[in-house]
């Protein structure tokens, strides 16, 4: 079985549907047929600071969404990023071999930066894409399902493993991204040329996973359409219309085309509903069942351990062998 290796930003309390559609559905489809590997990706997220309080809650409100959404703990192993210990150091080993030009070309640190002013930046978010390098690298992954946002940090990865490889000897496997075409951007709702994310514009723009049916519906009405009434995908003159049409798509199994036929003469009113509520059908029960997983915490903190513990025996033996390559004398 070819192995599989994602992560996600504990960074809200609630998933959203960019998330969703591009990461953990593909998550859980590809556990049927990989060796799957995921992790919530913690040391990331304190690359912006947040309370302790916080990150706990968040790690294991995301653990919860994932198992929620149909990860299986059986078949796939869901681990914490910072339970095994391995992936700090072999980000500094893969930092010691990455150019300081080619780490400051990555966009998502200018976006990030720009935001603290780069000079008040912690470092820690420009040494972002080698951790998460490193994360990929440890597992010797053949495929990462991602966004199109990542698709920059699975470049530097590929570059990195050749590096390290021609520098040390062959080490590590190169993993491709998966970044089926539907769902590689899902856009804000408000703004529908900017991708959905947590630093949106306002929150109107983002559906979470955890949100009541209420909110979720009254946001799809309100989503910016396009001048026009008819519902047709066209990325470049309707984007509104078209993000909400592959969102219906991929939620419903039902080709655009098809869509675009139903809804011919009907105007955009009728539709958002239709929009809504297949979100709504969408998240009611991983809602519903994530909400039960949090009410065992020492349930769910056991479900991560088994995970870690699986990890660990991996990522253990990748760095033994990265450990020897580089010259580290081994520890008796
Ligand atoms: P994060 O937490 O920002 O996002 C998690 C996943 O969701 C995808 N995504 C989207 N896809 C489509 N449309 C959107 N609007 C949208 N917003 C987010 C992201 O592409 C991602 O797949 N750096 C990563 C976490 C990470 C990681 C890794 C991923 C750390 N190490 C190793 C893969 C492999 C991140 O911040 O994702």
């Amino acid at each position: 079985r070819p192995r599989v290796l994602s992560g996600i930003q504990p960074t809200a309390e609630s998933f959203h549907l960019g998330n969703f559609l591009g990461a953990v559905r593909q998550w859980v489809d590809m556990q049927e047929t990989h060796d799957a590997f995921y992790f919530i990706a913690d040391l990331h997220a304190i690359t912006v600071n947040p309370s302790a309080a916080d990150l706990r809650r968040r790690t294991r409100v995301s653990a919860a969404q994932l198992f929620g959404a149909g990860l299986d703990p059986e078949r796939s192993t869901l681990f914490v990023q910072s339970q095994v210990r391995e992936h700090s150091e072999l980000a500094w080993i893969l930092m010691c071999n990455t150019g300081m030009g080619e780490a400051a070309r990555m966009t998502q640190f200018k976006d990030k930066s720009a935001k603290y002013g780069e000079s008040s930046a912690g470092v820690g978010l420009f040494t972002y894409p080698i951790l998460q390098a490193a994360d990929i690298l440890m597992y010797q992954a053949d495929f990462v399902p991602v966004g199109a946002d990542q698709k920059q940090h699975l470049e530097l990865t590929r570059d990195l493993a050749q590096r390290f490889n021609s520098r040390y000897g062959q080490t590590f496997n190169l993993p491709a991204p998966f970044i089926p075409k539907e769902v590689e951007k899902i856009t804000d709702l408000q703004d529908p040329l900017a991708k959905m994310s947590k630093s949106s514009s306002s929150p109107q723009g983002l559906l979470e996973v955890l949100e009541e049916p209420g909110p979720l519906r009254k946001k799809v009405m309100r989503a910016v359409t396009d001048t026009g009434s008819e519902v047709v995908a066209d990325p470049e003159n309707k984007p509104g219309v078209t993000n909400l049409l592959r969102i219906q798509s991929v939620l419903s199994g039902t080709p655009i085309p098809e869509l675009e036929a139903r809804y011919a003469g009907l105007g955009y009113g009728a539709f958002k509903k239709d929009v809504a509520e297949v979100v709504v059908e969408a998240f009611a029960p991983i809602r519903e069942r994530t909400e039960k997983l949090l009410a065992d915490e020492a349930e769910l903190d056991r479900l991560l351990a088994v995970g870690a513990a699986r990890a660990s025996a991996v990522a253990r033996e990748t760095m033994e062998a990265v450990r020897d390559r580089v010259g580290f004398l081994p520890k008796l």
